[in-house]
């Protein structure tokens, strides 16, 4: 933690203690310091839900291939082969290859699956009246899911989930306040290594998989002949789509699970009537943004609010902050099932909006569904609840649940 005059506003996304009263934070950022800046970390932000929008929609001047996490944003083009972490039209092309694996069509044909995922976990539990509901539901339903989109084989949700944690945790390096990334094992793991025998499976008999399409994918080349993938490119693509629809989804179920126990009405609202259970996912992801904070280096001199923002910044999207500004949504700390709701901004917008944005509701839709179908209510042990610490989530490790 970083010591600071009991009126001076102090952010930094990655300052545990800032984390856990984000949002009082952040109102005063809106409020008092709509362009904030933080000389040591040597950044900006913006707060406000319009200034967000409008910098997430500007892709010429707001480029994502410096990095979108503070800890990784540097002078050097991120290296891995990612198209979360390049701009257009580069990242066009790259998004479209996987774009085809999650149309609608796509995305409900898994509707079954993760029914029978949710059903698989869930059982077990209910002779246990009090169980972690992270450690136990909402860190394996993602990856167990994302794995079934890939085209794996069932049963290495738990390897995979260990390999994600391990390559997005930050630790607390205690003689600068500073975060760094803790090591993890990330692409070193049996899941990553089976990547090439499963591609070349996959190249003499085809299916409606993910790695299907990588690894039949022609890459055309500036002369106008082309490749396919090399295995790095699909492990690049593999990883992304792990590393991003994890550890969010995991937090989205989590914040959902803790709100509604502090919401007892509204959760029996949703025991009497599960049409209503797609608005609460929505306005569960509008109140507490699982990935809230996103990165970006501004390419020229920029001005918000009679502040000019030079060239070459790290300028930090804080779209948390957007889904509580007051400007845009009345009342927006109050937390209401039936809030009629625009445009949240969690899975950010424009160019690099969340290509699993389908994908991640219907998980929290049958997830939160069969939560309330099984058990009705529930209730939190808050003093027992531990926060999650990674460069790009906000929310809970681990929240123990009386059912
Ligand atoms: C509640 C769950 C989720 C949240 C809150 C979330 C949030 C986000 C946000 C904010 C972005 C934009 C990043 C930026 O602008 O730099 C993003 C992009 C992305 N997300 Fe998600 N996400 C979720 C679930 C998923 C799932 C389930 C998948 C895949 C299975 C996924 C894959 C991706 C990918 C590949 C990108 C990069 C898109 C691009 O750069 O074009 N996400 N997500």
């Amino acid at each position: 933690m970083t010591s600071t005059t009991d009126d001076e506003i102090y952010y930094d996304p990655f300052d545990f203690d800032v984390d856990v009263r984000a949002h009082e934070v952040w109102r005063r950022m809106r409020d008092e310091a709509p362009i904030y800046r933080n000389d040591a970390k040597n950044f900006f932000a913006l707060t406000r839900y319009d200034d967000v929008l409008e910098c997430l929609l500007d892709t010429d001047t707001y480029v994502s291939r410096f990095g979108t996490t503070l800890d990784m944003m540097s002078d050097d083009e991120f290296p891995l082969p990612m198209f979360i972490f390049r701009d257009p039209p580069e990242h066009t092309l790259l998004r479209k290859l996987v774009s085809r694996a999650f149309t609608p069509r796509k995305i409900d044909g898994l509707e079954a699956r993760i029914e029978r995922v949710c059903g698989r976990l869930l059982e077990p539990l209910e002779d246990a009246p009090v169980f972690d509901f992270v450690e136990a539901f909402s860190s394996l339903l993602p990856p167990t899911v994302i794995l079934a989109l890939l085209g794996f084989p069932e049963g290495l949700e738990t390897e995979m989930r260990a390999s994600v944690d391990g390559g997005l945790a930050i630790d607390e390096d205690t003689t600068t306040g500073s975060r760094v990334l803790v090591e993890g094992e990330n692409l070193g793991n049996a899941v990553y290594e089976m990547i090439p025998d499963l591609c070349r499976e996959r190249r003499v008999n085809p299916t409606d998989d993910l790695l299907t399409v990588l690894a039949t994918h022609e890459r055309e080349l500036e002369d106008g002949s082309t490749r396919p993938l090399t295995n790095d490119e699909i492990m690049g693509y593999v990883a992304l789509i792990a590393g991003a629809g994890s550890e969010t989804v995991a937090r989205m179920l989590a914040w959902g699970i803790v709100l509604l126990a502090d919401h007892p009405d509204q959760l029996r609202e949703l025991g009497e009537n599960d049409a209503l259970i797609p608005n609460a996912i929505e306005e569960i992801l509008r109140y507490e943004a699982p990935s809230p904070v996103q990165g970006r280096r501004v390419m020229r001199d920029v001005e918000f609010h009679g502040q000019v923002v030079p060239a070459g910044s790290n300028l930090l999207l804080v779209n948390g902050s957007g889904n509580r500004d007051e400007r845009h949504f009345a009342d927006a700390d109050r937390f209401d099932i039936h809030r009629d709701i625009d445009r949240h901004l969690s899975f950010g917008y424009g160019a690099h909006f969340c290509i699993g944005a389908a994908l991640a509701r219907l998980e929290g839709r049958i997830g939160l569904a069969q939560m309330v179908q099984r058990y009705g209510t529930w209730d939190v042990d808050h003093a027992a609840i531990e926060w999650v610490h990674t460069s790009t989530v906000r929310g809970y490790k681990s929240v123990p649940l009386t059912v």
